[in-house]
């Protein structure tokens, strides 16, 4: 049987030379490794794990609605095909903690922390590579917000993530 991987390594190849949302990957990747590894634990237990799970989706939540800002600044549509994607995320890992508190189940907790492992370097690749792209095509600077409105001109708003694939 083949093991499931529960962890992930942060390596170049998933640096999009984005300071802020590479910084904000790194972060996630070390959520996951640190449940991957409480939930490896000896002592594991829901007690010992909904902490480490409740600040994965806090730092999750905020991760999507900071690539949701940058979207909205660059003229994507509020409902483009990236953003319905972290919004399925979010829904799942909002069941899974409710479904873990209510029941004590760690079950959907270990099989989506595996798709996670398995989801994050795809979506990092392809979506979240062309919102980069697309910022630095409109010369948006995510310090100060502004854009070239130029770029911007005319152009209608953008309801694909712009990925290879995505209509
Ligand atoms: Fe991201
Ligand atoms: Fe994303």
């Amino acid at each position: 049987m083949n093991a499931i991987a529960n962890t992930l390594s942060w390596t170049d190849e998933l640096s999009l030379n984005q300071p802020q949302i590479d910084q904000t990957h790194q972060e996630f990747v070390a959520l996951l490794n640190e449940l991957g590894d409480g939930l490896q634990a000896a002592a594991c237990s829901p007690l010992a794990v909904l902490p480490i799970y409740q600040r994965l989706l806090t730092h999750t939540d905020a991760h999507f609605a900071m690539e949701e800002g940058f979207m909205a600044a660059t003229g994507f549509a509020a409902d483009n095909c990236h953003s319905k994607q972290h919004a399925m995320v979010l829904d799942v890992m909002r069941e899974v903690l409710v479904h873990t508190v209510t029941t004590q189940d760690l079950a959907p907790m270990r099989n989506l922390l595996s798709e996670l492992v398995n989801w994050f370097p795809s979506h990092a690749e392809m979506m979240d590579a062309s919102l980069v792209f697309h910022m630095n095509q409109v010369g948006f600077d995510p310090a100060t917000g502004s854009v070239s409105e130029a770029a911007l001109a005319g152009a209608a708003p953008i309801s694909s993530c712009g990925s290879a694939g995505c209509g």
